[in-house]
């Protein structure tokens, strides 16, 4: 009887242990689910609820030569029907003539950048120049919008010989040339991209024309069926460093 009564003993403490283990590990679990804020991978920290998708590949879509009175705001209602952020290099004038469609990019959490403020080639100017297309494009976009840019796109792509700016901007150039701008064939526009996609990859394209606008969201049905997640420009930019 003593021995039956030693042999339940000990056949409790065993259970006891497995389920204070059980629980230990259960606990455990739960707590990476729910760290709402913060599992680093790959050096990125993503949201818990991002954490399922941050292996997939990073692109960014970039439009320049904005606001455009008839496009932009066409292309900003497909962009959050599919929860996509993209970046904006805005023209100065442009934003003069149309603050509320900039105010409403920012408002949509799209990333805002320079562009200049009449769009130059900023190489062929004095430092003194530079600094007025670029701080005069600036103070628009923050009077519009309440944020300061700190990107900026040289018009043509050509970056300016002179250092520029305090606090100085980055100059933000592309990996992928859409030429969507001479194209009016949202195929075509679709074929100078899709073939050159690839992670981290900066698309140049240009909220100014309907075709542009077409392509650019049949651009991102199709990459996001490949994998891809769209990021703003500061993502790729600040993680390369
Ligand atoms: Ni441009």
């Amino acid at each position: 009887m003593k021995k039956h009564r030693m042999l339940w003993l000990i056949l409790l403490v065993v259970m006891d242990c497995c389920l204070l283990v059980c629980l230990w590990i259960a606990g455990r679990e739960e707590a990476v689910e729910t760290s709402g804020s913060g599992i680093v991978i790959g050096g990125v920290s993503v949201s818990g609820n991002q954490a399922g998708v941050a292996k997939k590949k990073r692109i960014a879509l970039t439009f320049d030569d904005g606001p455009n009175p008839k496009y932009t705001q066409l292309l900003l209602e497909g962009l959050k029907q599919r929860d996509v952020k993209a970046t904006f290099f805005l023209i100065g004038q442009e934003v003069t003539e149309h603050p509320d469609i900039a105010k409403q990019i920012a408002k949509e959490g799209h990333l805002i950048g320079n562009h200049s403020f009449y769009h130059v080639d900023l190489s062929a100017l004095s430092a003194r120049e530079v600094e007025e297309q670029v701080g005069r494009a600036n103070e628009v976009i923050y009077e519009a919008t309440g944020t300061y840019p700190q990107l900026l796109r040289p018009p043509f792509g050509r970056i300016g010989k002179h250092v520029i700016c305090e606090p100085p901007m980055r100059e933000v150039l592309w990996t992928i040339d859409s030429r969507d701008w001479e194209l009016s064939d949202v195929g075509t526009i679709m074929e100078n991209v899709l073939p050159n996609a690839k992670e981290d990859a900066i698309i140049l394209m240009h909220d100014a024309s309907f075709s542009s606008v077409q392509a650019a969201l049949a651009i991102i049905d199709t990459l996001k069926e490949r994998g891809y997640i769209f990021v703003t420009v500061d993502e790729i930019l600040y993680d390369e460093d």
